[in-house]
């Protein structure tokens, strides 16, 4: 064994100490050099093959590569942890000025939205809101309503029936009978809620929302009736549509008219959305009539009374331009996001 093996591996190890990309591969080579089984190993077992007098020095010039190396390996171990300490912390590093990921949020659902937009424009003109069941007896979604069994005016609603005497309510007239009933007058209230009938198409859904207004007072006329609804609807809306009010038929009203608003996007000009015509049907109102009273045993020679009802879809589709009313109750979140104060 020569000494300028010993000083090759001496060169060798130290540059490739130096050069050794990560602290796995360094520790690699240190097995590789130093190792029990490594090069100087290797060496220093020659060193038996050696004449006696040459041993001490070749031993000692083993023993000072050795620690070059150890030196070299630790300088080198030290170095490279600091470069990897460094690289993960500027991996890591925490930009605060960057905005939040942000959290998935809910927002009202735009039925519930027009909804209390009512209320509250309704609150203003003296109504309190209500709200009634689902499940409605007979008596009250019908009867009460002066549509008795067997009439031809039942046609008007096809009907959800539960059993013989009760039905999934086919409007929100029958809170109209509950608050008649159980509350003091002069009466002025909103009921809202949803409404079921047979019926789905593009414009029609089975369960759908309404809102109707029941003022009972003396003295209540027409006048009041058309001065309300143009009142709420101009609120609703915007200022510059017009209203209208159609003569039609209603058992528990009389006399009865149906409630056109002018066509929001092509103010009364026509288009597809009105179907030309200018004009978009919102809902029916007139004069409670007395038979009306009559069965929640109220003297109609002394009170009158009007009320509406619209459909809260309809209202929505108006204000917004909705398509498709098939819309509402789909919950793609791409249409309900917009609603929530949020981009698409
Ligand atoms: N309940 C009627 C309907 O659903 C609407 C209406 C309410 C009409 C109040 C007149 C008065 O068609």
């Amino acid at each position: 064994m020569s000494s300028s093996r010993l000083d090759q591996i001496k060169e060798e190890a130290l540059l490739a100490f130096r050069q050794a990309a990560n602290s796995k591969d360094l520790y690699d080579l240190k097995v590789k050099f130093l190792g029990k089984s490594g090069l100087l190993t290797e060496v220093m077992k020659e060193m038996a093959t050696l004449p006696k007098e040459e041993k001490p020095l070749f031993g000692k010039r083993v023993n000072e590569v050795k620690s070059a190396l150890e030196t070299a390996y630790g300088e080198a171990e030290e170095a490279l942890k600091k470069q990897e300490i460094e690289a993960k912390l500027a991996q890591e590093e925490l930009d605060i000025t960057l905005p939040a990921a942000g959290r998935p949020r809910g927002g009202a659902h735009p039925i519930h939205l027009v909804t209390e937009e009512i209320a509250t424009i309704m609150a203003r003109l003296g109504y309190a809101l209500r709200t009634g069941p689902q499940i409605e007896k007979d008596y009250y979604n019908f009867e009460a309503l002066n549509i008795p069994k067997d009439h031809p005016s039942r046609d008007m609603q096809d009907t959800f029936f539960v059993d013989q005497n009760h039905v999934l309510r086919t409007h929100t007239s029958p809170i109209q009978i509950h608050s008649l009933e159980s509350e003091s007058l002069p009466l002025r209230v909103i009921g809202t809620g949803p409404v079921y009938r047979v019926d789905s198409d593009i414009s029609h859904l089975p369960n759908f929302h309404q809102i109707e207004a029941l003022c009972v007072d003396k003295k209540v006329s027409m006048a009041d009736l058309k001065g309300t609804i143009t009142y709420f609807v101009r609120e609703f809306f915007g200022a510059t549509l017009k209203t209208r009010f159609r003569p039609s038929f209603f058992p528990f009203t009389e006399p009865s008219a149906e409630v056109d608003c002018q066509c929001p996007i092509c103010k009364g000009k026509g288009c597809s959305m009105c179907k030309q015509t200018g004009w978009i049907e919102i809902g029916g109102c007139g004069l409670v009539n007395p038979r009306v009273f009559e069965h929640a045993k109220i003297d109609p020679k002394q009170w009158q009374g009007f009320a509406f009802g619209f459909g809260i879809e309809r209202m929505a589709i108006i204000k917004y331009g909705i398509p498709d009313i098939r819309l509402f109750p789909e919950n793609d979140v791409r249409f309900l996001r917009p609603f929530a104060g949020e981009s698409v």
